[in-house]
């Protein structure tokens, strides 16, 4: 049997995953165009105007509010939905540190929830459970692609009179019950950072159906100036967030493949997810029925050490790198975070708020826990992969079940009993 690459052996994957990101001539072509055009601010271009018309037309949405970043849209959108000190806004506690802080940067309370075991997502009845008269909504953030459940959280919603705001990060093109979301509540955000399932290097988009929200987005992602208006009239507390011309112009060709690759990212996902089914110890994040398409911002499952020798997964996600299979890293849940943990959080809190004490943040979040300690990312671009991709990645993981005794402390490639 062969030695594990990690001890010398070779390594199971044959062939690179598909580089990241994607471009051809098209970008190239693009960049040109702007480069010549001299019109590289979007204040007088045409390409951030029109890839906001045609990403919300993708998700059939009526407006799309071009920004500077991920993390910049939730705080338009939090801003523009009129979060202010005081509030509070509930969100997962297994996300990106942006869901909550951006929160704080309004000046008002994140408070934490933990996620379902299963999907990952937030939990419903932990989101009803939070919620109290200073609530103002919630941010579900659909994890690695999977929507968290929208129909609960539509309804928790519309009862308590509360925005729903959904972080799509990592979500574009995924769908709950055949609609794609970012339209199952007010409005929804996105990220085009280098790593999401498009990208400019830099960028972000909210989404929504809302007229009257979509001229409060425009007017504070554009230092409070409202369309039409003369260009020094200022009516609203705003701020510069406006997306450039090139990152515009790379997104409109990025989007032009996202059909194609939210759907691959789908298709591979499911392999993988009956590939790994008879693997003892790796269960994949849940696919709730209602998700008709996953677009995979990452590949999760998760990894019961007892199932391979006791090795922790910081082990496991050494030994899956040396045989040839990416990954990144889950979240640290967000409550055990320094800035949480510290009190720094708190310099953003003002009156009764910054002075009370936020005991649920001492708490233990055993899901958010054990996704952070036990799970492990495959990232979406090799889910661009194929088949053959999918089949090494389950054989890596198999792989290292068979020798993960010689992974252990003390353990080394001289342990190694079999031969390379
Ligand atoms: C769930 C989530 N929300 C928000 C963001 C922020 O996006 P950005 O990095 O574009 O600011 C990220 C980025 O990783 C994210 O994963």
């Amino acid at each position: 049997m062969t030695k594990l690459a990690i001890n010398g052996g070779l390594p199971t994957k044959t062939k690179p995953f598909p580089a990241w990101p994607h471009y051809d001539e098209r970008e190239q072509k693009a960049l040109t165009r702007v480069l010549e055009s001299r019109q590289w601010w979007r204040t007088e271009g045409t390409c951030v105007t029109q890839f906001e018309q045609d990403f919300a037309a993708f998700h059939s949405a009526k407006h799309g509010i071009a920004i500077t970043n991920g993390t910049h849209a939730l705080e338009v959108a939090i801003a523009a939905l009129g979060v202010v000190p005081g509030d509070e806004v509930i969100v997962p506690d297994s996300t990106f540190v942006a869901t909550a802080s951006a929160i704080l940067f309004a000046g008002a309370m994140p408070v934490m929830v933990d996620i379902c075991r299963d999907t990952e997502c937030i939990d419903p009845d932990l989101v009803e459970a939070a919620i109290t008269p200073r609530t103002k909504g919630m941010i579900p953030v659909h994890l690695g692609g999977h929507p968290a459940d929208l129909d609960r959280l539509k309804e928790i919603a519309n009862k308590n009179r509360l925005f729903l705001l959904e972080d799509c990060a990592h979500a574009h093109g995924s769908e709950w019950n055949g609609q794609k979301v970012g339209t199952h509540g007010i409005a929804g955000t996105f990220s085009f950072q280098s790593g999401k399932n498009m990208t400019a290097g830099e960028g972000g988009i909210i989404i929504t159906n809302d007229d009257e929200l979509e001229r409060k987005l425009r007017s504070v992602h554009d230092c409070g100036r409202l369309p039409g208006e003369w260009f020094y009239s200022h009516f609203a507390c705003g701020s510069n967030y406006r997306l450039s011309e090139w990152q515009g112009a790379i997104l409109q060709v990025q989007l032009e493949r996202l059909d194609d690759q939210r759907r691959r990212r789908d298709a591979n996902g499911t392999v993988l997810d009956q590939l790994l089914a008879d693997i003892p110890g790796i269960t994949p994040q849940a696919r709730d029925p209602r998700c008709t398409l996953n677009g995979h911002y990452a590949y999760i499952f998760h990894l019961e050490s007892s199932a391979f020798a006791g090795i922790s997964a910081q082990r496991f996600t050494e030994a899956m790198n040396a045989e040839g299979i990416r990954n990144q890293a889950p979240y640290p849940p967000v409550h055990n975070l320094d800035v949480f943990q510290n009190g720094a959080y708190k310099t953003r809190l003002t009156g009764e708020q910054a002075n009370e004490e936020h005991a649920f943040l001492k708490a233990d979040f055993p899901n958010s826990r054990r996704a952070a300690t036990e799970g492990y990312w495959v990232p979406q671009y090799c889910l661009l992969g194929d088949e053959q991709d999918m089949e090494e990645i389950a054989a890596a993981i198999r792989k290292i079940q068979s020798h993960a005794a010689s992974l252990l402390p003390g353990e080394s490639s001289g342990a190694e009993k079999t031969p390379g």
